[in-house]
């Protein structure tokens, strides 16, 4: 008889590989792709580890974003007891209507086009890091060096936040997001990051300048909204795409073999990468309604985890799916969730990928680690974004 039921998330990625999902999310997947899972809190919801049904949920609105409505998969969380809901002008945390009024304004300012035309700009502003890391090799760290500083600089310009200001912001978005944080550190780094944030837009309402920031202060956000905005466009922007960077740079030299084929095609590759990887590796939602899927009934009031890195390794979607295949065509991918919160600035971050990952081979052709593999310090698993805090590397 399959599994129906477990007791804990699981959570630890398997010995000797750490770009892929735990284990027993994969045996689950084959078993029982949607299963009832006891939170740490006592609440009885479920877990998909299914493709099929990890985006059938992202796709339904009667699966809710609201923070105040679920009940956290991973250990420690239940210490704060019920979820606050989103803090002003967090749209992550709201549904439609809500969510829609941010989204419409949001979505003209990451357009494809406006992205596309960031290229030249990413590819100065990587071209100038890894000019720097010559000049300080042949041995350093990768995230401190290069996949951090390019996208950060990035949204930093699209946004209009000094750069100068990072060591402030980045403490404030590092604590928000700490993995074993107490609470009142998380709310007041939460604090912290609107207060900056709210300082910045009435700056550029007084003195408008050519960014994102300034253009939103002739929406109908007030001053708080905007604050809000800005903040988790800033959040979401620094942590995600550096750490595809870089646990896409560690994936690449522990697979020399792919290099070619990022040469050939980085279009392709990043979105194997993405695939691949899937550092923004769960996802939570809670049934506002009974909802069945998949022959089983979701009850209203439930929580569903939503296991992002297992769903892309499912091989009912794709072949061979533990393989990183960079020749492979992975559209379709769940990396950026699906539905009405897909990734905002998926975009960007696209451009920034495919731009950074290929330089940095073509430019460091003898690039290797400068430890073992398994001495590479990597990012907590109960951590929202995956990836690696530091990636020592070295060349001839
Ligand atoms: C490789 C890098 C990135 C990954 C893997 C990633 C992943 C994701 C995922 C999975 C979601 C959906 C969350 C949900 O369904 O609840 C999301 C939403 C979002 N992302 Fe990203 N992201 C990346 C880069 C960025 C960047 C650079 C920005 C900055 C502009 C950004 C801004 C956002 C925003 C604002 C949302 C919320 C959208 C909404 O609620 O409508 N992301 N991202």
């Amino acid at each position: 008889m399959s599994v129906s039921h477990i007791d804990d998330l699981p959570l630890a990625r398997p010995q000797g590989c750490p770009f892929d999902p735990p284990s027993e999310l994969g045996r689950l997947q084959a078993e029982n792709p949607l299963v009832r899972m006891t939170y740490p809190d006592g609440h009885v919801g479920w877990l998909a580890t299914g493709y099929a049904e990890v985006r059938a949920v992202l796709a339904d609105q009667r699966f809710s974003s609201r923070y105040e409505l679920m009940h956290h998969p991973l250990p420690g969380m239940e210490e704060i007891g019920e979820l606050p809901p989103a803090p002003v002008g967090d749209m992550i945390g709201l549904d439609a209507p809500e969510h829609t009024r941010y989204r419409r304004l949001l979505v003209g300012k990451f357009t494809v086009r406006r992205m596309r035309q960031l290229s030249e700009q990413v590819e100065r502003v990587t071209a100038e890091h890894l000019d720097a890391m010559r000049r300080k090799g042949p041995e350093l760290d990768l995230v401190a060096e290069f996949a951090h500083p390019v996208p950060a600089v990035m949204i930093c310009e699209l946004l209009g936040v000094p750069y100068s200001d990072r060591d402030t912001f980045q403490g404030y978005v590092t604590a928000l997001f700490a993995a074993d944080g107490p609470p009142a550190e998380k709310f007041a780094a939460y604090q912290n990051l609107q207060e900056y944030m709210g300082r910045l837009v009435s700056a550029k309402r007084a003195d408008p300048t050519d960014d994102v920031l300034s253009e939103l202060t002739t929406s109908d956000l007030n001053d708080e909204e905007l604050a809000g905005v800005g903040g988790v466009l800033l959040a979401a922007g620094l942590d995600t795409t550096a750490n595809m960077i870089a646990l896409g740079a560690f994936a690449l030299l522990r697979h020399p073999e792919q290099i070619a084929g990022l040469h050939a095609d980085p279009d392709k590759a990043v979105e194997e990468l993405l695939r691949y990887l899937t550092v923004a590796n769960l996802n939570i939602r809670a049934a506002r309604e009974d909802v069945e899927l998949g022959g089983q009934l979701i009850k209203a009031g439930s929580t569903v985890t939503l296991a992002m890195h297992t769903a892309n390794r499912d091989p009912l979607r794709f072949a061979d799916p533990d393989a990183l295949d960079l020749s492979r065509d992975a559209v379709g991918h769940l990396a950026f969730g699906h539905g009405i919160h897909q990734c905002l600035g998926q975009q960007l971050a696209r451009v920034e990928m495919r731009v950074a990952i290929p330089e940095l081979f073509k430019q460091f052709p003898t690039l290797r680690l400068a430890v073992a593999p398994e001495e590479v310090p990597l990012r907590p698993v109960h951590q929202s974004i995956y990836g690696v805090h530091r990636l020592p590397v070295t060349w001839s």
